[in-house]
């Protein structure tokens, strides 16, 4: 007999009708088009914590507004004070032909809860507001303090929440950080994640001559932009796998003997892997295996290629321009902007002389590590036992999640990433889901987490 859990319970169906609220609103971050979406979603949360007990405040920056909510004070002593971090926002939904029901119009099947923001992350933070609710309703006393803070800006790179933090900081005096943002090696084996990469984005574009031309009357006769910038970004990853820019490995630290230990004993199965990727073959840096390779190898990604005529049929031109965005992941102790330069230096360096170059930098984020065996690490690892009922697993992840470093730089506190979210949630893909066993499980991981970590703090 525990009342929060049993009024998580009995208010389950009600729990994922209000995910279906949420998840309605378009609040694409990237996407001019949806700043008032952003505004009215983030309204929706802070209304939706109001009601369920919290002081909520929807916060202006100099981007989309971060919602902060707290729990009721006590008067008395300073009380064990922590943070839960989400965002609001979610990655553009397109190719819209690929979604086999609207991204916005939540779609229940079986025990999935289908819509771009479910899982990532709209979900994973509702879990535990939905904690504190059945705290706050049942009359329960948390045995701490409680801010949430729901940014607009997560995926399009976290860039004023650090100042945000910078200035409300008396506000955010806590002892540590709370994410559910990441994810699960497999269905009902909860993971601690212990490191994330970050990540330098670029934007490269090549210019030719001042308006596509005729291929035949001009073609042969001057560069094509396209094909050098195949050329060019082709000349950045080498035979093995590696990114082919020089200094780009210098700062990494190798991985521990007990760290690929960790690594090798989560599930793989390269053929499951293989058919689930969609992919004829694997292919990654030689001498490391998969898990190693997406989630502590560097890599050097193109995430987009714009060039020429796109549009159905064929348009016989050589294109004016043509450009590509790039994102570089990376591993503890890289440093993001000393990367973006040493990239954009070998880009220059191989540049022909036919086209003309222009690199952009983009957002970027430092990698995270923390350590596993401190005591919060452990009070979060009992913690998802109980709310699982099955032995966590410690993870590194390949994602990232921009802020974790300046919760560390601004607050001075470590963050705990005890992610809900399944490798088959399709997280900016198609077809998004939340399991919704995962969202109940959330929901006692939020009920179980906040008595263990008083412990242990
Ligand atoms: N939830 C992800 C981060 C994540 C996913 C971490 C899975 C670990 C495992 C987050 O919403 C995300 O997508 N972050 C972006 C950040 C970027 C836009 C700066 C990412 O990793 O691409
Ligand atoms: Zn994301």
């Amino acid at each position: 007999m525990n009342p929060v859990l049993d009024y998580l319970r009995q208010h389950e169906a009600r729990f994922i009708s209000e995910l279906c609220d949420y998840v309605r609103f378009p609040s694409v971050s990237a996407q001019p088009q949806h700043q008032v979406d952003m505004r009215a979603c983030a309204d929706w949360l802070a209304q939706h914590a109001r009601q369920i007990g919290l002081t909520a405040e929807v916060c202006p920056t100099a981007g989309h507004p971060v919602v902060v909510a707290h729990t009721p004070r006590q008067t008395g002593a300073r009380r064990p004070h922590f943070l839960v971090y989400g965002h609001y926002d979610v990655q553009p939904p397109e190719p819209f032909e690929l979604w086999k029901s609207p991204p916005f119009e939540p779609r229940i099947e079986g025990r999935s809860l289908f819509a771009r923001g479910a899982c990532d992350n709209k979900g994973q933070h509702l879990a535990h507001l939905n904690a504190v609710e059945a705290y706050l309703k049942t009359g329960t006393e948390l045995p701490c303090d409680l801010t949430f803070v729901v940014e607009g800006e997560e995926e399009v790179g976290s860039s004023n929440l650090a100042a945000f933090l910078q200035q409300h900081r008396a506000e955010f005096d806590v002892d540590a950080v709370v994410i559910s943002d990441t994810g699960m090696p497999a269905r009902n084996l909860p993971a601690l994640t212990y490191a994330l990469r970050g990540l330098t984005a670029l934007e490269v574009k090549l210019t030719g001559p001042s308006r596509d031309l005729h291929s035949g009357i001009f073609g042969g006769s001057l560069d094509n932009p396209a094909m050098a910038l195949c050329q060019l970004l082709g000349q950045l990853r080498d035979r093995h796998g590696r990114v082919a820019v020089p200094g780009f490995y210098d700062d990494v630290v190798k991985l521990t003997p007990f760290e690929r230990k960790q690594l090798a004993r989560l599930p793989f199965n390269e053929t499951a892997y293989r058919k689930f990727l969609g992919v004829p073959r694997l292919f990654g840096e030689e001498g490391y295996t998969a898990w190693e390779q997406r989630a502590a190898r560097p890599t050097l990604e193109i995430n987009g290629l714009t060039s020429g005529y796109q549009g159905e049929g064929s348009k016989t031109i050589v294109p004016a321009w043509a450009s590509a965005k790039l994102t570089m992941r990376l591993v503890p102790n890289q440093d993001p902007r000393r990367i973006a330069r040493l990239v954009t230096q070998r880009l220059k360096q191989l540049c022909p002389p036919t086209v003309r170059l222009e690199v952009k930098a983009g957002h970027d984020a430092e990698a995270y590590l923390f350590s596993p065996t401190s005591p919060a690490a452990q009070a979060a690892l009992r913690a998802l036992q109980t709310a699982f009922g099955r032995e966590p697993v410690l993870l590194r992840e390949g994602g990232s999640i921009p802020i974790v470093t300046d919760f560390k730089k601004i607050l001075g506190v470590d963050t705990l990433l005890l992610g809900l979210a399944l490798p088959d949630d399709n997280a900016h893909s198609p077809n998004e889901k939340f399991d919704l066993d995962n969202f109940t499980a959330g929901m006692r991981l939020g009920a179980c987490l906040w008595p263990e970590l008083v412990a242990a703090c």
